[in-house]
């Protein structure tokens, strides 16, 4: 695939055509199924496996063409592992990534390197991918340098990229990453992503160390990036405010499964899981205008070394039958990919869940469900 040349004057490319589109709107920029990541615990005196963190555990969605697509769940839920492992940052156990119809990896499959052109993230840590010893244009300049792009070539690239984040070339080019503050830093790390001109940008967390006003600004900035470069967004955030701001549609972690998956609007209408709907609560919960009897989402999540059988919420859903200890609810499946899905015993009606029904209610609010 060819490398964007640098684009010099600020007009921004067409939104519609992208020549490197392949099988148009209908097909899915990135198809994940069945991904599975568990991270060994090793112990005793060999040094054996004697467990695994359930990190990432049988995962499949898609992400749509210029779709921005929120993951949301409670910290160690596997966000930033799923993350990772579409990156390639850390390799999968199980499962199979296709990005616009081609397999990642394998033989004759799309190599890393290639996956990495077309798809970039950017960490909640500002620091974590600036190099403290380059200037803030040979940087960003870093990754088309090293696809073979000359370094003149590079530094324009970079001169235009700081300005699409927001950073006049003239002040920052020549600045080191001390000089710059965490939003700035932010902006630098954003450019960087871009400069391979993926279409796929995961931002895991990457709003979320910064000051309410800087995140607006930055956030502002990745909206403006998305329409003008026809990007496709992948926001991880735990703050589920944001996530409904930025989201086409949105995907609920919970002990490394989905949990729901939907349309962000329907899912903030009406969720259908009850970790969904204790999650969205608790949001109302800290706001002040809100009262709230009983935390809706009490204690914390079980370990992901061993997952409680069945449903891995079992253990803090108050609607809980024998039902949900012996077989895990599944999320379905469905070819309409702007489907609300979740996975509970209770909206499916074979499932023997006292609550399931063939014409699915309400849930009703976690304050004021019988405990089982
Ligand atoms: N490199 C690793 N080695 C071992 N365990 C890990 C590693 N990375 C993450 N984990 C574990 O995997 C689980 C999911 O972590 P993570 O993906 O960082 O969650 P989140 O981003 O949702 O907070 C956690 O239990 C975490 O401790
Ligand atoms: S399957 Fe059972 S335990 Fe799991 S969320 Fe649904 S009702 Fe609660
Ligand atoms: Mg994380």
């Amino acid at each position: 695939m060819a490398i964007a040349l640098p684009r010099p004057d600020l007009q921004p490319p067409p939104t519609t055509d992208d020549s490197r589109d392949r099988g148009g709107k209908a097909q899915p920029l990135l198809i994940v199924e069945n991904l599975r990541k568990h991270f060994p615990i090793r112990g005793g005196a060999l040094n054996r496996k004697i467990a695994s963190i359930k990190a990432v555990d049988d995962v499949s969605f898609v992400v749509l063409k210029g779709e921005t697509l929120g993951v949301v769940g409670e910290s160690g839920c596997g966000k930033s592992t799923l993350a990772r492992v579409l990156m390639g940052l850390v390799a999968q156990d199980q499962g199979r990534i296709i990005f616009d119809g081609e397999l990642v990896g394998g033989p004759h499959g799309l190599s890393l390197r290639d996956l990495r052109r077309n798809m970039q993230i950017v960490f909640q840590d500002s620091d974590s991918s600036l190099n403290p010893r380059l200037s803030i244009a040979d940087s960003i300049a870093y990754g088309p340098r090293v696809h073979g792009m000359s370094r003149a070539q590079a530094l324009s690239l970079a001169h235009d990229l700081l300005r699409r984040v927001g950073l006049d070339p003239a002040l920052f080019a020549l600045r080191y990453p001390h000089e710059l503050s965490g939003g700035q830093k932010q902006r630098v790390n954003i450019a960087r992503a871009l400069a391979l001109d993926p279409r796929l940008v995961i931002l895991d967390e990457a709003v979320s160390a910064l000051d309410k006003s800087i995140e607006a600004q930055v956030l502002n900035v990745l909206r403006h990036l998305k329409e003008t470069l026809n990007l496709t967004y992948v926001f991880i955030s735990h703050d589920l405010n944001i996530v409904r701001y930025v989201s086409d549609r949105m995907l609920v972690m919970y002990l490394g499964e989905v949990v729901e998956i939907g349309p962000t609007d329907a899912i903030y209408r009406g969720p259908k899981h009850p970790y969904t709907k204790a999650l969205l609560e608790s949001r109302l919960g800290a706001d002040p205008r809100h009262r709230v009897e009983a935390a809706p989402l009490a204690g914390d999540a079980p370990s992901p070394v061993d997952p409680p059988s069945g449903c891995r919420f079992r253990t803090r859903c108050l609607f809980a039958e024998d039902v949900c200890a012996s077989k895990a609810p599944s999320l379905g499946r469905s070819n309409n990919h702007g489907a609300h899905l979740a996975a509970c015993h209770m909206g499916d009606p074979q499932s023997g869940h006292s609550r399931a029904s063939l014409a699915p209610a309400p849930l009703p609010r976690v304050a004021d469900a019988v405990v089982c």
